[in-house]
């Protein structure tokens, strides 16, 4: 059973925060690219690919709610929830998905309300959603390197 959940738990990290690792990543450089060269209403086809970055984030972000959930349920039957490398992780996952629901996706979606209105984007506020998403991409690496190294267990390798 706790080879199951570790299985599902690991594929639901790689298969949901994998895209939006990489969507996000790419959101706000492709939301600059929308500016056409000589100025004037963003190019409509440079918006619809920053609609779709924006709608792979909210979908696999929905997703990933199953990562911690697994996460937990293979904790219990392992019964290491009260370990320290756990609680942290578990803290840090809940600040990541903190700046995924508070930061980023309200953010590009803004911009993106913005580029549909045919109205230009400020670069700064591409930037300090660039900074957000960094954040969050932190956040989620350092708890993949917690749940693989886990500082202080004496459970497996
Ligand atoms: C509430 C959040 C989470 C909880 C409670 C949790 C819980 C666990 C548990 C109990 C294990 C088994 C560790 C062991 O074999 O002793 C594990 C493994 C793993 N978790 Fe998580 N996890 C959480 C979030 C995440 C996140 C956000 C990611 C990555 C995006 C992740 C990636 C992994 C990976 C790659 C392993 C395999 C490590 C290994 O067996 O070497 N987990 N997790």
């Amino acid at each position: 059973m706790t080879k199951f959940l570790l299985s599902l738990h690991v594929l639901a990290a790689i298969v949901a925060v994998g895209p939006v690792t990489v969507a996000a990543s790419m959101f706000p450089p492709a939301a600059r690219r929308t500016a056409p060269a000589g100025g004037g209403a963003p190019d409509p086809s440079a918006v619809g690919t920053v609609a779709l970055l924006h709608r792979i984030c909210r979908v696999y972000a929905g997703v990933g709610i199953s990562v911690p959930v697994l996460g937990l349920a293979t904790g219990a039957v392992m019964g290491v929830l009260g370990s320290g490398w756990l609680v942290t992780s578990i803290a840090l996952t809940a600040a990541a998905a903190g700046v995924l629901a508070a930061f980023v996706l309200p953010r590009q979606e803004e911009l993106l309300g913005q580029l549909r209105g045919e109205q230009a984007v400020d670069r700064r506020d591409t930037v300090q959603l660039a900074m957000f998403t960094g954040i969050f991409n932190l956040l989620w690496a350092t708890v993949t390197v917690l749940m693989i190294v886990r500082p202080g267990s004496t459970t497996g390798a």
